[in-house]
């Protein structure tokens, strides 16, 4: 008797406990804060899924013009996310950021980790955020790390809250890395290939499943795993990103040696499941304020750890390589640059950001310019970026492609923007000086390019016609 009365205690217990934390969970109240890049994809994505979000930062004037509708930086479909959502009343903005973790139950912290010059991240910022929380705590809240942070945050962040008088049942740790790429960013968020989330606490754990719930009714995977796995997933799967790009980068430089054609190379690896077709494109190395930070940073762990990480480093030193390639095959075109007139197509480390960190463009227009050389730069979005690194007068900035072809003694493709695959290479090879162009992104046909003159440098991609007649340049 005294069993069966205990069963069905429990079961009532059970029961009551799942209902509250899912009454609970209805009334979620997330507070993102940072809202930069990441802190804004993500708390406009998690509002279009339902969640009521607000985003937080310290800069009010970043707030003040979110408000009126204006995003901050180029991420093609954020404006449209955040407007509909602002006005279906599910995100809204503050620079209060005390308030904002005051009514929060799950704060997101979105901030920067910048590299310093030994590879190890700035948590400066993450630091406060957890002080913040510690000094705001008056009901349980998850705080939630997005920022990409070494391994042993999660913990610190712990021991941060705990050291400051937190109880520790008043408060969960949870590691939920961002897997966004710039320009495709609010894409990534709402069709990911999976969510990861990192906890020790199983009401932590139903939390943030239930915020995520409606992506994973819609068959997207979620992966519960401790902290500093979760921590781990991030940095692994960056490392091994920029590995692959530098992996196939030697290969399109082996292939431009013997004659291959690396993009019938790539294709038929990708073909291969256990390789996979993605990010096997060649170009100038990689760069973006992830791939070299992240890759720099697990080296830095690994080297505090005593762990040899010899791929990582030799996917690094394979990356500098590859971005002092566009002006060397050009010099080796044109001879001496010193006075020449050499026309950039492309600033931004990729298409479709404005974003022009670790841009291998910044490698070619320096080199350039140590040698001499005179720089007419062109992109459709980091105009204004570029000019922080190299201002009005030290290069010249064209308004438009032809522009900035006209008279120019060379053109390099260092972006792979759609508008830079029509270029009108007749057009071309009459308004420049001399017919000279070096693709790093394989974007013009070199067959078309010779039908027009050109001296031309593009990853393998030669007829055995134009191999024969010499014309390619290794
Ligand atoms: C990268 C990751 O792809 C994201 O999953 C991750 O969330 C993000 O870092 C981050 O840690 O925040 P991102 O740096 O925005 O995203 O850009 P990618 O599209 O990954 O490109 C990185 C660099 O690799 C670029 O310079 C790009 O041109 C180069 N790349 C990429 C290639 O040279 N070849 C390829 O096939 C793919």
């Amino acid at each position: 008797m005294i069993k069966q009365k205990a069963a069905i205690l429990l079961i009532v217990m059970l029961f009551t406990s799942r209902f509250m934390t899912l009454s609970c969970i209805e009334k979620l109240h997330i507070t993102i804060v940072g809202t930069g890049y990441v802190g804004l994809v993500t708390g406009a994505g998690l509002a279009e899924i339902g969640n009521r979000v607000t985003c937080a930062d310290i800069a009010q004037d970043k707030i003040e013009a979110l408000r009126q509708g204006v995003i901050p930086i180029y991420e093609p479909g954020l404006e449209e996310l955040v407007a509909r959502n602002v006005q279906a009343g599910r995100l809204d903005f503050t620079s209060n950021v005390d308030e904002a973790i005051e009514q929060a139950d799950v704060i997101f912290t979105a901030v920067g980790t910048p590299m310093g010059e030994d590879g190890s991240a700035d948590l400066k910022a993450v630091k406060m955020v957890a002080e913040n929380v510690a000094a705001h705590m008056n009901k349980y809240k998850i705080i939630c790390t997005k920022s990409t942070v070494p391994v042993g945050t999660g913990a610190w962040v712990r021991q941060l809250l705990e050291a400051k008088g937190v109880k520790s049942d008043m408060f969960d740790v949870v590691s939920n890395p961002e897997f966004l790429r710039e320009g495709s960013a609010v894409g990534d968020f709402l069709h990911p290939d999976r969510i990861v989330i990192g906890t020790e606490s199983d009401k932590a754990q139903e939390i943030m499943a239930s915020i995520y719930a409606p992506m994973v009714e819609s068959g997207i995977q979620i992966l519960f795993t401790n902290i500093p796995t979760s921590e781990t997933i991030k940095y692994a799967s960056n490392a091994f990103l920029a590995t692959k790009i530098s992996f196939i980068n030697e290969i399109a430089n082996f292939c431009k040696a013997v004659g291959a054609n690396v993009y019938e190379v790539a294709k038929g690896m990708g073909m291969d499941k256990r390789i996979g077709a993605l990010f096997l494109n060649p170009g100038p190395g990689f760069g973006g304020s992830c791939f070299p930070k992240d890759c720099h940073a697990l080296v830095y762990m690994a080297d505090k750890n005593k762990i040899p990480v010899r791929v990582i480093k030799a996917a690094l030193k394979a990356n500098e390589y590859q971005k002092t390639l566009a002006v060397k095959k050009l010099k080796r075109m044109i001879g001496s640059l010193e006075g020449k007139t050499v026309a950039i197509l492309g600033l931004a480390f990729k298409s479709n950001t404005d974003d022009v960190r670790y841009s291998p463009a910044i490698s070619a227009i320096k080199a350039l310019l140590d040698q001499g050389a005179k720089v007419i730069g062109y992109d459709p979005a980091a105009q204004k970026t570029m000019q922080f690194v190299f201002p009005l007068g030290t290069i010249e900035y064209a308004q438009t492609a032809y522009q900035a072809l006209e008279n120019a003694d060379a053109c390099l493709i260092m972006t792979e923007w759609p508008e830079f695959k029509n270029l009108d290479l007749g057009l071309m090879s009459n308004i420049m000086k001399q017919r000279v162009l070096v693709d790093m992104r394989g974007l013009i046909d070199p067959e078309k390019a010779q039908e027009q003159g050109f001296k031309f440098f593009g990853f393998g991609r030669m007829s055995m016609r134009s191999i024969l007649s010499g014309f390619y340049i290794d």
